[in-house]
């Protein structure tokens, strides 16, 4: 008994805290939570304060320009909060710390380590190892043994509504894009593991899953699609909703489509970005699609359920794209009535084809932004409005900031706020959406359910 109590007060005293912030995609801040679970193994635990920890990780996103300086400035500021105090180890991780390295060891003498996505597995033992003395760059692809690592470390990071990756990397190689060269070639983990990580995450609390994937739709593990994955899944009785991002176009296959003809699980909401309404801009992009492509596969999924929405990305001021090009955007908005979207200016990023090509005038790119942004905004807004004073199917996922109120989403991802109570957290429950603005829902709890829509 005595030597049991020891151990406990050893481990207390040994345990050292750790702060991860995290930038860019869904993905990262899947990685970030599983960082915490494995670090969690030599005695790290996870604290909320950034100005407290013993272990600082930057997990950094590489996607569009200012990636690097972002970096430098951040941990500017980490120096400062820790001015006074015991410096933390500083690790950079995510798709920054891949495509830079060295670079950024020789730049900023305050990081001590840099790791790339997928050499996370050696994080434990590079912690346990560390001389301050030293500095560490570790950024090879090994996402077999990656996953082969994690898949034996649990989940710990239940939510109501919880990522899951079941995918990494991607070999198509769009021109203007890091992704293949920071997150490496494509791999699909084991449908059996995802599956049991679904099942531990519902036992938890989840009753949504995201699957995640930088090309989720390639998924493939031997004849299993994910297709096949979202059928497994279904089984699990705790799990309400299922989701998936993000899907590239060329792998929306025959099967995926047809999923929704059965699928009682699987959300309305596609997120398939179409990047530009141009076939001329598809192929300079090397996106592998034409913009026929994309709308027939719209149009089937409308015909199997007129209720699915699409959501999408967009790059404006691509290399090459003129007014006509840009109008054909325009046009795609207009047909598809995308419900969210997010569009970026072209950035040129280096390693990619595109780096080098001749740049459009920064001022136009810029008033074609505001103009696409103006007609997605305004399809989201009458999206909204046209919701108001029906009765919607909201999951509860947390207290609001005011603590009278509860946060949930739509079945089509639009945040919801109504006034509720803890004990709602988890449920899914009539709300009769009362007013709206561009982004949010907001509604009264009703108890005899009226006509559901959504
Ligand atoms: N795999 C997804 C696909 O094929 O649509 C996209 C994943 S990428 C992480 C997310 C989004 O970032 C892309 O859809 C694209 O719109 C945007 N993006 C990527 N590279 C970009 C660049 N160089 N400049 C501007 N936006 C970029
Ligand atoms: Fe990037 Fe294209 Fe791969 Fe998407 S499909 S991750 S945009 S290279
Ligand atoms: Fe960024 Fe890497 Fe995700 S570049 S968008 S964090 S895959």
């Amino acid at each position: 008994m005595k030597t049991q109590v020891r151990i406990k007060k050893m481990s207390k005293d040994i345990s050292k805290k750790i702060f991860i912030k995290t930038f860019g995609c869904q993905m990262n801040e899947y990685d970030s939570n599983r960082l915490y679970d494995t670090l969690n193994k030599i005695g790290y635990k996870k604290t909320l304060n950034q100005d407290d920890a013993d272990c600082y990780i930057l997990n950094t996103c590489h996607i569009r320009d200012k990636a690097k300086q972002k970096v430098y400035h951040e941990v500017g500021r980490v120096k400062k909060l820790y001015i006074n105090k015991k410096k933390p180890v500083v690790i950079i991780a995510g798709c920054v710390a891949q495509a830079e390295n060295q670079e950024i060891l020789k730049r900023e003498p305050y990081i001590d380590i840099v790791i790339g996505p997928q050499s996370y597995h050696k994080i434990n033992k590079i912690l346990t190892n560390f001389n301050p003395k030293e500095k560490i760059e570790e950024t090879d692809f090994d996402t077999i043994q990656k996953f082969v690592y994690f898949d034996k470390i649990k989940n710990n990071n239940s939510k109501v509504s919880s990522f899951l990756t079941i995918q990494e990397g991607c070999d198509k190689f769009c021109n203007f894009c890091v992704v293949p060269f920071t997150r490496g070639p494509e791999y699909s983990r084991s449908m059996k593991i995802v599956v049991e990580e679904a099942k531990l995450l519902a036992k938890n609390g989840s009753k949504e899953i995201i699957l995640l994937g930088q090309n989720v739709n390639a998924y493939q593990d031997g004849s299993n699609k994910l297709s096949h994955l979202i059928i497994e899944l279904e089984k699990i009785p705790e799990i309400k909703r299922i989701r998936y991002t993000t899907s590239h176009p060329k792998d929306m296959t025959e099967d995926l489509i047809d999923i929704y003809k059965y699928s009682k699980k699987l959300m309305p909401l596609i997120h398939l970005p179409v990047q530009s309404g141009s076939d001329k801009i598809l192929k300079l992009m090397n996106r592998k699609h034409t913009i026929n492509d994309y709308l027939e596969i719209c149009e089937k999924l409308k015909k199997i359920n007129p209720n699915l929405e699409f959501s999408s990305d967009f790059i404006i001021g691509y290399p090459g794209e003129s007014d006509q090009d840009f109008k054909d955007t325009l046009e795609v908005v207009e047909k598809v009535k995308f419900i969210n979207s997010y569009s970026f200016i072209f950035s040129p990023r280096p390693g990619t084809k595109a780096a080098n090509c001749k740049l459009i005038d920064k001022k136009i790119s810029l008033e074609r932004l505001e103009i696409i942004q103006s007609l997605l905004f305004d399809n989201q807004l009458n999206k909204n409005k046209s919701l108001e004073n029906k009765t919607l199917n909201i999951l509860v996922e947390n207290l609001a900031k005011n603590k009278k109120y509860v946060f949930g989403r739509t079945e089509f991802m639009t945040p919801v706020i109504f006034e509720g109570t803890k004990t709602d957290i988890g449920k899914i429950l009539p709300v009769k959406i009362k007013t709206s603005n561009r982004s949010t829902l907001f509604g009264e709890k009703i108890r005899n359910s009226d006509k559901r829509v959504a």
